[in-house]
């Protein structure tokens, strides 16, 4: 294990959930108070950061998916830099910090460099998004597995090496982030594993924002629907047997 070196500030790594300040957890909302240096993504921005330390440094390090964004390697640096200044650092994600945010190299550059570190967890989208529709992720009896995949691999293309059998399973819910461009590809896919084209689907767009909007769907139609759509918003598309009857009708 490698010494923390003298004067080296804790870095905390922070879920910012979904986007609505009041998913924040209390902790990743003390953290915020507390830090002197806030380095976050573009999905983590907005009210969120109302909770900051008015004095702390707020630098975006944004990254979405199809937009200019800082690489790895230079967001790795920034904390990096910022820690051994002896500041507290809050590197904040959005949704839970540990699903599909890119985690792992930002504690292994930190432990590499014996700085301390924790880890916050928070919301994710996949479940705010179900909440939004006043819906559960999992059912009894029809949806007994519950998977989070993402749609997009390095290139923003749909993973070439997917498990079909499991995307395809119709006792489970899926969840699918950063997946409207391959959607059709996915559902094309799907079809010929064997899933049914009317499998309800929820595309959830900008959960937690003002702009939300819920879409209660089929794979098949919101297949169709996205089609050579660029998308300009963060969504998350459920599929399986959904509780879908509700949902986009709650408060
Ligand atoms: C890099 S991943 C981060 C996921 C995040 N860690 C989480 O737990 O929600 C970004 C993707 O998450 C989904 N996402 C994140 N925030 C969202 C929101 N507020 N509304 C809908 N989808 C969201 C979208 O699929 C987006 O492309």
């Amino acid at each position: 294990m490698t010494e923390t070196p003298p004067g080296t500030g804790l870095v905390s790594l922070v879920s910012a959930g979904p986007g609505d300040p009041e998913l924040l957890t209390l902790k990743a909302a003390r953290r915020l108070a507390e830090a002197e240096v806030v380095l976050f993504d573009d999905l983590a921005s907005g009210p969120v950061l109302d909770h900051a330390n008015p004095d702390a440094e707020l630098i975006a390090v944004g990254k979405r998916a199809g937009r200019p964004s800082a690489r790895q390697e230079a967001v790795n640096r920034l904390i990096l830099d910022h820690a051994r200044s002896g500041r507290r650092v809050v590197r904040l994600k959005s949704g839970d910090a540990g699903i599909f945010g890119r985690l792992e190299e930002e504690l292994v550059a930190l432990a590499q460099a014996g700085i301390p570190f924790e880890i916050v967890p928070g919301v994710t989208s996949a479940s705010a998004a179900a909440a939004a529709a006043g819906m559960p992720l999992t059912r009894r009896l029809t949806a007994r597995r519950l998977q989070f995949v993402t749609g997009a691999d390095v290139t923003g293309q749909l993973p070439q090496d997917v498990n079909w059998a499991a995307l395809a399973d119709p006792q489970a819910t899926t969840a699918v982030f950063m997946g409207q461009r391959s959607f059709p590809a996915l559902v094309a896919g799907l079809r010929a594993h064997g899933l049914p084209g009317d499998t309800p689907a929820l595309f959830a767009e900008a959960v937690g924002h003002p702009g939300q909007r819920l879409e209660p769907t089929t794979i098949e139609a919101l297949a169709r629907r996205l089609e050579g759509v660029v998308p300009d918003q963060p969504a998350l598309i459920l599929y399986g047997p959904l509780a879908l009857a509700e949902a986009g009708k709650q408060a």
